[in-house]
Order: C-alpha cells, then sequence, then structure tokens
C-alpha cells in the first residue's frame, strides 16, 4: 500500500488529497476542496489573485486534508502536485509546497499533468471506470475526446479548435444575464425552455463525415456562441433580459450536448470500446449525462460519470495519477517545474 498526499492548485481551487492505495484498488482518506471566491466579482478568474489565495489557503487546506485521513507528514509515502497545464504561478505554488514538503521528510515526489488527473477522477467512484475506455473531458478550459487503451497510454482523437465547452456555457449564461461561472445557472434556466422553439446548428457535426476527416472528431463552439449572441439580440428584451431566454438556452445546450454526445459516439464505435468516461465541470450537466446515457446504450456501451466533487478541479484526481505514475518508477527531483501547456505524457499514435 502507498499513501499519497497530493494537491491541486492549477486554477481558483485550493485542494489536497491523502489517497492509500495500490493499482486500481484506492481508498481516498480525504479530499479538501477550497473554491476561490475572490474571482466572482471579477467574472473569471484572475490569475495573480490566484496565487495570492493559493498562498494563504494551502496550509491549513492540506493540514485539514491531513487530519481528515487521520494521517500525519510521517506516513506519506509519495508527495504530488499538479505541474501544468494552468496558470503558472497558481500552479507554482502546489509544486513549491510539495516539493518542500518532500524534501524536509525526503520521499519520493512526483509532478503529474492535469487533464491526465481528469481522466482518473472517475475510477475513485466506479470501479469499472478503468481501461479500456473512451473519455469525455469537458471543463472551463479543456475539452478533449481521447481513447485510454490503458493507463499511461492515450490517443487524443479530438478537441476543440476554439471555445472549450464550459467557456461557452460560461458566455452565452453571461449574455442571458446570469451569475458566474454560468454553466449550471444555464443548465437551470434550460429546464424551463420548450424544445422546438429556437434551434441551432450544431458544430462540425455532418452525416458524411469519416473518420480521415480532420474535423470528424474535433469540436468548435465559438460559432454556435455567436449564434446564440445573434439570436438574443433579435428577441424582445423586457427587464434587460430576454424574454425567450428559457428556449435559447434550451436550445444551445441541446446543440452542444449533441455535438459532444456524437463526436464520443463516434470515438466508442471506432474503437469499440463499451465503457465511456466524463470528466471536467461541465460531466456535472445531468442533460449531457442523460443524453451521453442514452446513445451510448445503442451501442451497448455503459457511461461513468464522477460525482460534483471529482468533476471538477481537486487534488484526489492528482494523487490516483502519481500512484500510477510512482508505481511505474516515475520520481521528479527539486527541479520540478510548473508550465502553463504541456503535453499529456503516454500519448500513442
Ligand atoms: O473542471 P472545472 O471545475 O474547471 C476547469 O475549467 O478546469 O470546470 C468548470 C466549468 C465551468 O465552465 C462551469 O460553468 C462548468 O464547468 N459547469 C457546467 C455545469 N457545472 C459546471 N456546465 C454546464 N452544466 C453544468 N451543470
Ligand atoms: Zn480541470
Amino acid at each position: 500500500m502507498t499513501r499519497v498526499l497530493a494537491i491541486e492548485t492549477s486554477c481558483d481551487e485550493t485542494s489536497a488529497a491523502v489517497l492509500d492505495g495500490t493499482g486500481d484498488s484506492t481508498s481516498l482518506r480525504s479530499l479538501v476542496i477550497l473554491s476561490q471566491d475572490v474571482h466572482r466579482v471579477y467574472g473569471g478568474v484572475v490569475p495573480e489573485l490566484a496565487s495570492r489565495a493559493h498562498l494563504t489557503a494551502i496550509e491549513p487546506v492540506t493540514r485539514r486534508a491531513l487530519a481528515e485521513a487521520g494521517a500525519d507528514l510521517e506516513s506519506v509515502d509519495v508527495f504530488a502536485a499538479t505541474m501544468g497545464p494552468g496558470l503558472v504561478g497558481a500552479l507554482l505554488v502546489g509544486v513549491g509546497f510539495v516539493k518542500a514538503l518532500a524534501f524536509a521528510r525526503q520521499r519520493p515526489l512526483v509532478g503529474v499533468h492535469h487533464m491526465e488527473g481528469h481522466l482518473f477522477a472517475t475510477s475513485l467512484e466506479h470501479a469499472q471506470a478503468v481501461p479500456p475506455f473512451t473519455a469525455l473531458l469537458v471543463s472551463g478550459g479543456h475539452t478533449l475526446l481521447m481513447d485510454v487503451e490503458a493507463w499511461g497510454r492515450y490517443r487524443i482523437l479530438g478537441r476543440t479548435r476554439d471555445d472549450a465547452a464550459g467557456e461557452a456555457f460560461d458566455k452565452v449564461a453571461k449574455k442571458l444575464g446570469l451569475p458566474y461561472p454560468g454553466g449550471p445557472h444555464l443548465e437551470r434556466l434550460a429546464k424551463d425552455g420548450r424544445a422546438g422553439r429556437v434551434r441551432f446548428t450544431r458544430p462540425m457535426l455532418r452525416k458524411n463525415q469519416t473518420p480521415s476527416d480532420p474535423d470528424y472528431y474535433d469540436m468548435s463552439f465559438s460559432g454556435l456562441k455567436t449564434a446564440v449572441v445573434t439570436e438574443i439580440g433579435k428577441s424582445e428584451i423586457e427587464n434587460g433580459k430576454s424574454k425567450h431566454a428559457a428556449d435559447i438556452a434550451f436550445a444551445f445546450q441541446d446543440a452542444l450536448v449533441e455535438t459532444l454526445v456524437e463526436k464520443t459516439a463516434r470515438a466508442a464505435e471506432q474503437y469499440r470500446r463499451d465503457r465511456v468516461v466524463l470528466g471536467g465541470g461541465v460531466a456535472c450537466n445531468k442533460t449531457l449525462v442523460n443524453a451521453m446515457t442514452e446513445r451510448m446504450a445503442t451501442l451497448g456501451a455503459n457511461v461513468y460519470a464522477p460525482t460534483a466533487r471529482l468533476a471538477t478541479d481537486n487534488a484526489a484526481m492528482i494523487a490516483r495519477a502519481a500512484l500510477f505514475h510512482f508505481e511505474h518508477g516515475r520520481r521528479d527531483g527539486l527541479d520540478l517545474n510548473a508550465y502553463a501547456t504541456l503535453a499529456i505524457p503516454g500519448l500513442i499514435a
């Protein structure tokens, strides 16, 4: 059994987790997530403020994670942190912190790729969410469609060419006058929308596409966002809000969800996977999860989605990915750095 203490500080969540385990048999001892509130008034994450908030939060958050796990630093076998991609100043807080711990306790150190962490998150809650599977990672910063042949062996099939799925949710929500981050608010508003009132074209989704087409798996949400903004502009405004906001929200979500679902179905079919694993904040969207589950059932595939705590940024997924790399011999030195952009390790052609 190996005990991992992991830290995640790539964006606006300060998180620490303690995980015990061997291979796919793991036990999450604790997970503490502190969501930074300071960005709310700005309607987006302010990097410098994020770094400062991580600095003040990281020590108490880590202490709390250890206390909840009933663990002390001496019992930790491996220290881990997200090393990228993300906000460099924010990442450096976590990386610097675990470097100091690893040095002080003379224990190994493992840096983790943030998106690889998301791939592991669902397996902490669903024993079947292990490779091989098709993965769809949808967050505020990323939209990635992948084939996961094994842990550490990944094929990137498609990604967004412009806005991430969550970013599209947030931008459209803002135009509809909803608070930040808008995804969950938009999903709620869409429940009051009626189908068929408004319809948006499914971006980069055509029946005659073939796997050799560059846009067979790729996605694009910025055109959809513009179409929605145009529609809002055309609609009647009452008290500063579109009278058809709910119908527009419904139609936007419908177009975005169908695009994600169909692209994922293509991947599951081509690689003959019977499992689809979702991750990232947008995986909290019930409309997406339900539509995905229904569509995959027609292919005989099961869908696994994490609960909100593990879908959004958290240190538990970083600990799980670190455990995998530690067991495969990975050791980082005290020269471990943080990177704004970083290729996922283990990519295969
Ligand atoms: O993974 P995450 O917490 O942070 C990163 O971006 O890395 O994802 C946050 C994103 C935001 O864009 C937020 O609006 C979106 O996830 N989100 C949702 C829902 N809950 C969170 N989008 C649509 N429907 C939801 N229920
Ligand atoms: Zn993330």
